[in-house]
C-alpha cells in the first residue's frame, strides 16, 4: 500500500541520494554526533525555515520555532530547548529570528480572535501595550507589523537573557551570546536588530540601543 503522503517520502529519498552524491560520508559522520553553534528560535511559519535561509546544512543548528517566535518563562518546552542547547550542545549563539509580515503579530494589531493561540500571542499583546507609544507613531499599519515583529524579537532576547540557563552560564564564564534578527520574506533578507547581548551587564545597554533604533526608524513610507 502507497502511503498517503508518499510523494514526501519519495522525495526524501531522492534528497538522501542528491547529498550521498555530494559527499558519501555526510550521513555517516552526522549521526555520530551534532556539535551546532547556534540556537535559532523562530516563527513556526512555513516560510522561515531555519538552516534553509542561512544556507547551512543539517547538523549545524538546534532549532525551538513556535508561533510569533516567543520566548516564554513559563514555556517547558522553550526552557527545556535552551537548557539543552546551553548546557549539553553548549551553543555559542542563541539567535531570535522574526519575521516581517508575521500573521501572529498582526493578529495582535487587528486584535482579531483566532481562538486557543490568542492566549499564546497575549505575550506579544504585552509587548505591544509596553510600546504602545511609539507604536502609535508609525501611521501605516504594514509600518507597525514591521515595528511590532522587531520589538518582539528584541524582547524574547531580554526574555532569553533573564533564563536561569542563560544567567548561570554567564556565571561560570560560559561563552554565549543572544541576537536578535527579522527576516524580510519579500526578498529572503535577514536583518540584524543590532541586539547582541554577550553578558548580563551587556543586556540593558544592548536593550536600549536596539530600541533606540526601531524609534529613529521613518514613521511614514516616503
Ligand atoms: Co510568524
Amino acid at each position: 500500500m502507497t502511503s498517503p503522503l508518499q510523494d514526501l517520502l519519495d522525495s526524501n529519498r531522492r534528497w538522501s541520494a542528491a547529498m550521498r552524491a555530494e559527499d558519501p560520508r555526510f550521513f555517516e559522520h552526522l549521526a555520530k554526533q551534532q556539535s551546532p553553534k547556534y540556537l535559532w528560535i523562530g516563527c513556526s511559519d512555513s516560510r522561515v525555515p531555519a538552516t534553509q535561509i542561512v544556507d547551512l546544512p543539517p547538523g549545524e543548528i538546534f532549532v525551538q520555532r513556535n508561533v510569533a517566535n516567543v520566548v516564554s518563562h513559563s514555556d517547558l518546552n522553550c526552557l527545556s530547548t535552551i537548557q539543552f542547547a546551553v548546557d549539553i550542545l553548549k551553543v555559542e549563539h542563541i539567535i531570535i529570528v522574526g519575521h516581517y509580515g508575521c500573521g501572529g503579530v498582526q493578529a495582535v494589531l487587528d486584535e482579531r480572535r483566532l481562538g486557543l493561540v490568542d492566549n499564546w500571542l497575549r505575550h506579544v499583546g504585552d509587548v505591544a501595550d509596553k510600546h504602545s507609544s511609539m507604536l502609535a507613531t508609525f501611521d501605516l499599519m504594514g509600518l507597525r507589523n514591521a515595528r511590532l515583529c522587531e520589538l518582539n524579537a528584541i524582547e524574547q532576547v531580554a526574555n532569553t537573557c533573564h533564563t536561569t540557563m542563560v544567567m548561570d552560564a554567564w556565571e561560570r564564564g560560559q561563552k554565549l551570546s543572544v541576537h536578535a534578527w527579522c527576516y524580510s520574506l519579500d526578498n529572503g533578507h535577514m536583518h540584524d536588530l543590532n541586539m547582541h547581548v554577550d553578558s548580563r551587564a551587556s543586556l540593558l545597554p544592548a536593550y536600549e540601543n536596539a530600541l533606540q533604533r526601531v524609534t529613529r526608524l521613518p514613521t511614514a513610507h516616503p
